[in-house]
């Protein structure tokens, strides 16, 4: 009984612990990710935030085990759980670590574009220019599944009906030059989802779209996820449209996740300084006029030369002298909420004064 307990209560579809990817290249080591830890639940949304090249892709890359050369995980766990096909118990069926696979055998390649697909910030960079939409979207589905090319070729129909492609018979022969950039990120979600994954990683795929179509494309991917139940994690430089598209989020800066939460908390509670200088520096609108609260000091360091410590230190408004020295471990500040500061957890060196600055911020007044 205890056993079928645990079963049904669990939630967890991939953890990703101490994940480290380095580039090793002639002019020093790239630290691209340097201590990720965070949690994705099953058919829920994690968001992950931060600046650009604090390791938001490379982290992806990882998970698909796509890191380019001379990247390698050096590294910690990525488990990716399955569970059985019983909707009712979930029970996991099993549990895989990924960083363990061969990134070029056969069980990598049978996860990849299967039970974990990837949507990219620019979709001609993925789609191939001489195919049509529908024979990749074939091709994908042929790959990991039992099914005759005309019976692959309904469901890619099928797919780009459910994106939301205008006259998806005649489309699912058009060529991706031949589509607008909505249109095409529409076709590549339908490429993602059409063998049903448990994840789908979202690099920030509305990054080339204009405001509109990007908004268009966040609630298709929201409409999909209620119908199909796939997690999401979903990768974005801009913190103002987590609240509306994710469950939990986590902060990255240089290489590290700093902190995890539910998305409320992160808003309303958050903990590192750098999440509460990324939220104050938000712009909010005030009286038609978009007014940047205020701007992070200093600027990200150059990759070869991270400062020791803490790497945000040199930026912080918290900094006391032991930063520059205290690699900070990741804790669980408060129940669900994990930070890596030396503000927090048993071993804190000082109290945290920067607690009341948070009720400013741009959500802070909602
Ligand atoms: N193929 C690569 N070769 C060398 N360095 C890389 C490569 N890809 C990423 N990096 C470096 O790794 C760091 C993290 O990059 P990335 O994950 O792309 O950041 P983000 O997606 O958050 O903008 C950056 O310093 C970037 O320059
Ligand atoms: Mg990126």
């Amino acid at each position: 009984m205890g056993a079928s307990n645990l079963q049904t209560t669990n939630r967890v579809l991939l953890e990703v612990k101490g994940l480290k990817t380095y580039f090793p290249l002639e002019e020093g080591t790239v630290r691209a990710v340097d201590g990720a830890d965070f949690v994705i639940e099953r058919g829920k949304t994690l968001a992950v935030v931060g600046e650009s090249g604090c390791g938001k892709s490379v982290t992806a890359q990882s998970i698909l085990r796509i890191v380019p050369p001379p990247g390698r995980i050096i590294e910690g766990e990525l488990l990716f759980h399955r569970y059985t096909e019983d909707k009712d118990t979930f029970a996991v069926a099993d549990v895989i670590d990924l960083t363990k696979l061969d990134p070029k055998g056969k069980d990598i390649r049978s996860i990849r574009g299967n039970e974990i697909a990837m949507v990219f910030q620019e979709p001609m960079t993925s789609l191939s220019p001489v195919h049509t939409m529908g024979n990749q979207i074939i091709e994908t589905i042929m790959l990991h599944q039992q099914v005759s090319k005309a019976e692959a070729r309904e469901r890619a129909i099928d797919m780009l009906a459910r994106v939301g492609m205008p006259r998806p018979s005649v489309t699912v022969d058009s060529y991706p030059f031949e589509l607008s950039g909505g249109m095409r990120q529409r076709g590549m979600i339908a490429m993602a989802l059409s063998c049903q994954p448990s994840l789908l990683i979202a690099d920030e795929p509305t990054t080339a779209l204009d405001v509109t179509t990007a908004a268009q494309i966040l609630d298709l991917m929201r409409e999909l996820q209620e119908e199909m139940g796939m997690a999401i994690h979903y990768i974005t430089h801009d913190l103002g449209v987590v609240a509306e598209m994710a469950d939990s989020a986590v902060v990255m800066y240089l290489g590290k996740v700093v902190e995890e939460a539910d998305v409320d908390s992160l808003y309303y509670n958050p903990l590192h300084p750098y999440t509460r200088a990324l939220l104050r520096s938000i712009p909010r609108i005030t009286e038609d006029r978009r007014q940047w609260l205020e701007a992070i000091k200093g600027m990200v360091p150059d990759p070869y030369h991270l400062p020791t410590g803490c790497p945000f230190h040199p930026r912080c408004l918290q900094a006391g002298p032991e930063c520059s020295e205290i690699d900070p471990p990741w804790i669980e500040a408060e129940p669900g909420h994990w930070v890596r500061c030396v503000l927090y957890g048993e071993g804190a060196t000082r109290a945290d004064t920067g607690r009341s600055d948070s009720v400013n911020h741009a959500y802070g007044e909602r």
